[in-house]
């Protein structure tokens, strides 16, 4: 009964399981051979006090690949320790890997992508969901997309080194057999995400947050507005000013509006230039303008 269980949730996903004091306790007696699995009657009773125990006290959600929990979850920010950025920083990641909640949770990877970049940095860009490359890198933005993104800031006169990047969720989704492949977050997996992210803006204290599409920004700025309607307009997270522009893997998808696209994403990272005071030339002006 037990195992059946265990291999249902794996299927769909789930990598992790509260055990109660109950289930641990029965655990621990089947380790020290208190309780054998001799008999079958014994097994399927001693599987069902197990299976029971580690389920039915639990309020802990098990999502799986169809379903997600809808009910907000009332996260408080979490507090780090230390006396410097660098080592408030440094304690977020600690406290969001061995946090109980993402791993209760069981519908994540097992390996934080946390945030990468100097904690002194003006620019602060919110992607949203660490994919197969972010993992094996455990640093946001790692892959293709990672390469676009470079590449804007390069266009922006800055170098990746220089900002501080980051997601809307710290773990990569879980899917059953899981490659290379990847999937959205839910939102349970976000808004568990959320206050880390709050007290990453806390810490670094930025002068300007860029979110790089519509599910990063909907997450960070909690609505439900249509991208169109974010772009273009200036926002406000924690009185830091945010813009929301196209996720860098959108430029990934040529079609034939590319370069009228390239240069609205472009006009976003201008307004952020000047918001930033950063010098911009008569050429970075004109970029991605078509030839007259
Ligand atoms: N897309 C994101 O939003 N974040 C990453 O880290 C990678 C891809």
């Amino acid at each position: 009964m037990l195992l059946p269980y265990l291999r249902q949730l794996l299927a769909n996903g789930q990598t992790h399981l509260a055990v109660t004091p109950e289930a641990r306790e029965v655990l621990r007696k089947i380790y020290k051979g208190d309780i054998s699995f001799g008999e079958d009657a014994a097994r399927s009773s001693t599987q069902a006090q197990l299976a029971n125990a580690a389920v039915t006290a639990t309020a802990i959600p098990r999502p799986n690949t169809q379903q997600s929990v809808q009910t907000p979850l009332n996260i408080p920010k979490p507090t780090p320790q230390g006396d410097t950025p660098e080592e408030k920083i440094a304690s977020l990641r600690e406290l969001a890997q061995h946090w109980p909640a993402f791993h209760s949770l069981g519908s994540f990877r097992e390996h934080l992508v946390f945030s990468v970049g100097p904690v002194q940095a003006d620019l602060m860009l919110i992607g949203d969901t660490p994919g197969y490359h972010e993992e094996q890198k455990r640093e946001p933005f790692a892959g293709p997309a990672g390469e676009k993104l470079n590449a804007i800031l390069k266009a922006m006169g800055l170098a990746r080194e220089q900002v501080y990047l980051t997601n809307i969720c710290k773990y990569r989704p879980a899917l059953p057999g899981q490659t290379r492949n990847n999937r959205p977050a839910r939102p349970e997996e976000v808004q568990l995400s959320r206050p880390f992210v709050l007290s990453e803006i806390e810490i670094v204290q930025p002068k300007v947050i860029i979110a790089l599409g519509a599910a990063a920004a909907h997450a960070l700025l909690e609505n439900k507005e249509s991208f169109d309607t974010m772009r273009s307009q200036w926002h406000e997270v924690d009185a830091t000013p945010v813009r929301v522009s196209h996720h860098p893997s959108f430029l990934l998808l040529a079609d034939k509006d590319a370069l009228a696209e390239k240069r609205k994403i472009w006009e976003d990272m201008l307004v952020v230039m000047e918001k930033l005071a950063l010098p911009i030339s008569d050429k970075q002006r004109t970029f991605f303008l078509p030839k007259s």
